[in-house]
């Protein structure tokens, strides 16, 4: 029997010992010949290293990889400092950080892989008018900031004594795409079944009530979203970095049993949606936000009050309480830039370092080009150690990757 690292196991060998995965989960059995979905589900959970029947490790290893050139090396720190910018960062959390965004980028030059483009707003003035304020900004986005009916149908249907999967299946079937989505979602590497969930019945099995419930709220907002087309921002990428954030803090949520993966997944989701409003109501000021921002390399959250007079942060937790959703969502994303102010900071402080990792990683583009907040309090309230933080990225990187595909085709 030999420990083996993942990067190193091949299609064939033999598991010596079950596999469990940081939350506990029991990921595959001893006795197990692995083949190329068991390996993609170990790379999928960032499974580091596993107990292997009679394997040499050292004859099965493959040659390492170079070091990367002082060029690029170069080259990847200036464009980590400029994705920094002049964000409030301290103490190691920030420093690992750093680092970790120069590697990460190095590594794609290392692979042929170019930089991605620095994102410029058009330079753009704020019109003469001022924006309207927070309440009369909810009040005019219509339809687009919403609640969405069929989370108000399953709520309701909840609130039911006799409410059955049966039923709770009939609400959600009768959106033929959400159903889709939803099936799609439970089936990607990001819950990492092992067994496909091919009907909504034994979806919602599995999933539980509760869960249903905010998974069906974040898809449909996800989905109202997806059809919109503004030149301010590209809502694809803006999609992108919401999902990013929610596969990040599941992941880091992982590490933590007192918060819940999939409510993080949902709070990842939704956390820069103030900004959508702002967006649909108010796109002119929005864009001249956005320009000062890139100018001045703040991130965009810093300027958002000199041109609304309140931030995206602010908006979002406003428009949650006004759809009704419970505070354990509402809070962490209302103060996801200032956790410490939050009812429950580690909570807030988890979608703060999910968001600082998705904009560090340049999964998606969320308005900002900077970094708003890279705080080692927050990072501390975590209480994990900092060598955790490149497999989460490395594991969120290939369950973005799968989840792009199942959300956006
Ligand atoms: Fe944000
Ligand atoms: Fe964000």
């Amino acid at each position: 029997m030999t420990r083996i690292n993942t990067k190193e196991l091949a299609a064939g060998m033999r598991l010596a010992e079950d596999v469990v995965g940081s939350n506990g989960r029991l990921l595959m059995l001893k006795d197990t010949e692995l083949d190329a979905k068991h390996l993609r589900i170990l790379n999928v959970w960032g499974v580091s290293e596993v107990e292997i029947a009679g394997s040499d490790s050292e004859q099965d290893a493959p040659a390492r990889h170079a070091p990367a050139d002082p060029e690029i090396l170069a080259a990847s720190e200036r464009f980590a400092l400029d994705i920094f910018g002049k964000a409030a960062a301290s103490g190691e959390f920030a420093a690992e950080l750093l680092r970790l965004t120069a590697s990460w980028f190095a590594a794609k030059l290392q692979n042929g892989e170019p930089l991605p483009p620095r994102i410029s707003p058009p330079p753009a003035l704020p019109p003469a008018k001022p924006p309207p304020n927070l309440e009369k900004m909810l009040a005019k986005g219509g339809k687009i900031i919403a609640c969405p009916d069929v989370y108000l149908r399953i709520n309701e249907a909840l609130k039911k004594p006799n409410c059955s999967v049966a039923h709770l299946a009939d609400i959600v079937g009768k959106d033929i795409g959400l159903s889709a989505k939803l099936l799609q979602l439970v089936n990607s590497p990001i819950y990492g079944y092992s067994m496909k969930v091919d009907s909504l019945l034994r979806g919602i099995t599995i999933l539980g009530f509760k869960e249903l419930s905010q998974l069906v709220l974040g898809l449909s907002v996800f989905n109202r979203f997806l059809g919109i087309r503004a030149d301010v921002l590209n809502v694809r990428e803006f999609l992108k970095h919401g999902l990013s954030c929610g596969i990040l803090a599941r992941i880091l949520a992982s590490h933590r049993p007192d918060l819940p993966e999939e409510r993080f997944f949902i709070a990842g989701l939704l956390h820069d949606v103030g900004r959508m409003a702002m967006l649909t109501v108010a796109p002119a000021h929005l864009a001249a936000a956005m320009a000062k921002a890139s100018r001045e390399g703040l991130p965009l959250c810093a300027v958002e009050m000199e041109f609304f007079g309140f931030t995206h942060a602010e908006a979002g937790g406003a428009l949650l309480a006004q759809w009704k959703l419970p505070p354990e969502l509402e809070d962490p994303i209302r103060h996801h830039h200032e956790p410490a102010a939050a009812q429950d900071p580690a909570g807030a402080s988890l979608l703060c370092v999910a968001d600082c990792l998705a904009t560090a990683m340049r999964f998606g583009f969320s308005g900002s080009a900077h970094l708003a907040l890279a705080d080692n309090a927050a990072w501390e309230r975590l209480g994990q150690p900092l060598g955790v933080l490149e497999s989460v990225m490395n594991q969120a990187q290939r369950q973005v990757e799968g989840a792009l595909q199942s959300l956006m085709g």
